[in-house]
């Protein structure tokens, strides 16, 4: 039941979700999250309220899977990397550089049974998992073009908290340094860093631009989310409600999914309109030659985490 409310406002919801976000809203996480709030208010005609939390507002990227299981916020959508973290090494693939040659790839892991396995992981950490999303593939960035292997040297790159990003970056000669994404800007500004990775979604709503000088589209990996919830707060929801707020979340990602590549496009429009960095495109022999670097990168994933993992990964990945 919707209480009346005094003053005229709107009806005070009898329950509101918080879904917590470090990105911007203009992306494709935080415009599904804002999505998802539309959805669920009005089929609920208010009674379940969504209060989202982007740009780190209230939990970032050292926070936010603990404030998670102890039940401060309800909903979080981290990148699929960052699980390793929790003690889900096996969800890293995702991270794996050169792995993936389009989203059709990721889509024979996110919509397989591969996926369903690497869900069926979240429980133990007393979560659930809700479903996985695209932003896109990462691009390299600092203040010199980074086209070949040599180019990275000697370079402090900000990476995600990820083993597989980490030994990328080292594969590649730079040194890999762990900040929050809501960090890094101002790493980036102040010099404790010289360059990071993203799509450009991310570097353009952080306005990264302003203190990097060089764009390389490198297409070097690939970044998702996975949605996921308490699952004590799940498994006392009406079921009904439940149903509802499942069926609003996968929508949502739905969504989330058709905008993300013309997010990232138009972000790369911006990019070139503001005309503050130089954006450079690889030729198929650089790309080559930083697939080669990166290759060890795979075998040392492959030495963390069970050898099923792999060879379902080749599996899924093999042509269907
Ligand atoms: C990052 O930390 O670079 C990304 O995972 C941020 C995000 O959630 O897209």
């Amino acid at each position: 039941m919707v209480l009346p409310a005094a003053t005229g406002a709107p009806p005070r919801p009898d329950i509101t979700l918080r879904f917590s976000h470090v990105v911007a809203e203009e992306t494709p996480k935080g415009l599904a999250a804002n999505r998802f709030k539309v959805l669920v208010e009005q089929r609920s005609g208010g009674r379940i309220g969504v209060q989202v939390y982007p740009n780190a507002q209230l939990y970032g990227d050292d926070d936010e899977m603990q404030a998670l299981q102890m039940g401060a916020v309800d909903l979080v959508a981290p990148s699929l990397s960052k699980f390793g973290r929790i003690g889900l090494p096996e969800f890293e693939m995702f991270g794996l550089p050169f792995l993936f040659d389009d989203l059709s790839a990721v889509r024979r892991i996110t919509l397989g049974p591969l996926g369903q396995k690497l869900m069926q992981g979240l429980p133990r950490q007393g979560l659930v998992g809700l479903g996985f999303f695209d932003n896109g593939f990462k691009q390299m960035s600092a203040n010199r073009p980074l086209l070949e292997p040599k180019d990275f040297a000697g370079l402090r790159m900000r990476v995600q908290a990820s083993f597989v990003i980490a030994a990328q970056m080292r594969a590649l000669g730079a040194k890999p340094v762990t900040l929050a994404f809501s960090e890094t800007r101002r790493a980036l500004a102040a010099g404790v860093v010289d360059g990071t990775e993203n799509p450009v979604s991310n570097f353009w709503t952080q306005n990264m631009h302003e203190v990097q000088s060089d764009l390389s589209l490198t297409e070097h990996g690939y970044l998702g989310y996975a949605v996921v919830t308490n699952q004590r707060f799940w498994q006392h929801l009406q079921p009904d409600d439940r149903a509802m707020i499942n069926q609003a979340l996968q929508e949502s990602l739905a969504f989330a999914n058709t905008i993300a590549d013309a997010q990232n496009d138009q972000a790369l429009q911006a990019l070139r309109q503001a005309g503050t960095t130089r954006i450079h495109s690889l030729s198929t022999g650089q790309r080559a030659r930083l697939r080669q670097a990166v290759e060890p990168v795979q075998q040392q994933l492959a030495s963390r985490i069970a050898p099923r993992w792999m060879s379902d990964l080749k599996q899924a990945l093999r042509k269907a």
